[in-house]
């Protein structure tokens, strides 16, 4: 973890209430890695008080340029939103864990729901980089919230919207569900999801049903981001050992041993979300 004056080059409307911030990386830095996250100071006194945690949705090697994407929610994000190029950024990156590659014969499935989408665009664009041709499952509330990207050119991707003014009508899970069920009963997945709690909860638990791994990257109110303060733990099962978890009680904090936890590992019942 390093404490960074990063320049920001871009920041732009998305599409909606979503905004994307493009800034500098330094060069002896290694690359963020998708799962990875950073936080922020999002305004110049002490009002936000605490640090904005945001997923890095992309990097480019040849320009040294990371990216974010991120709605404007709040006090915080709204103040982002307002930044202009060549403003420069206290940030503390690259924090947490990434996502792991899926077990070789096994097709990559990404859920993406809302804002969740800026680490699934960065893992699937490596995924297709590596020829690993994943499917990529974005869902939103209504078309509005949907970019039109590049990625969606080199990426299968299926739209869900809540209301059905773009793509499938119904949710993300639902959407992934259907389309599965043209496709060759040998086939396998690894499931990977970021977005709403709910979302999270029931791509894990269809995981689960029909024997597929799930990994989701689980989202906390932060502190600290370098696991001091306690304030991001989430409730799991015994861990194990290869997991990486050095608690080895029945919390888990996000900041450090996540944000990326097997979907089995968290206990949904008793997780706590912020
Ligand atoms: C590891 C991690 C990665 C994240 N990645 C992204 C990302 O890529 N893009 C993005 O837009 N956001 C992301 N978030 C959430 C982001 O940190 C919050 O949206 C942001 O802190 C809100 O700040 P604010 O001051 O604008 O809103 P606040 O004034 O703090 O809150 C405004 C409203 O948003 C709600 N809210 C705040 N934080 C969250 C949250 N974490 N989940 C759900 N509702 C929340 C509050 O309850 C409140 O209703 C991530 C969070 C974590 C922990
Ligand atoms: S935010 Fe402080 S331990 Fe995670």
């Amino acid at each position: 973890m390093n404490q960074l004056s990063l320049r920001l080059r871009q920041n732009e409307n998305l599409c909606g209430t979503y905004f994307r911030m493009e800034f500098e990386w330094p060069i002896e830095l290694s690359p963020p890695v998708p799962g990875q996250f950073l936080t922020l100071r999002t305004g110049r006194g002490f009002v936000p008080l605490l640090r904005r945690p945001f997923a890095f949705s992309g990097f480019h090697p040849e320009r040294r340029q990371a990216e974010i994407i991120y709605e404007k929610r709040g006090d915080g994000t709204t103040l982002l939103s307002e930044l202009s190029a060549g403003t420069t950024l206290d940030v503390l990156a690259p924090l947490g864990n990434t996502f792991p590659f899926p077990k070789e014969g096994r097709r990559p499935l990404l859920l993406a729901g809302g804002i969740g989408m800026g680490p699934m665009f960065f893992f699937a664009e490596q995924l297709a980089q590596r020829g690993l041709n994943p499917l990529l499952v974005l869902g939103s509330r209504n078309s509005l919230q949907i970019p039109i990207l590049p990625l969606f050119r080199m990426v299968e991707t299926l739209i869900a919207t809540n209301d059905g003014s773009r793509g499938f009508s119904g949710t993300a899970l639902d959407c992934l569900s259907s389309y599965l069920e043209a496709s060759p009963p040998e086939e396998l997945y690894e499931l990977y999801a970021c977005g709403p709690y709910g979302m999270m909860k029931a791509g894990s638990s269809w995981a689960k049903d029909r024997n597929i791994q799930s990994w989701v990257s689980m989202e906390q109110t932060m502190g600290c981001a370098v696991g001091a303060c306690m304030g991001c733990v989430i409730r799991v099962f015994a861990p194990q050992v290869d997991e990486g978890i050095d608690d080895p009680g029945s919390y888990a904090r996000v900041c450090t041993e996540g944000p990326v936890f097997s979907g089995d590992l968290v206990d949904w019942e008793g997780a706590i979300h912020g």
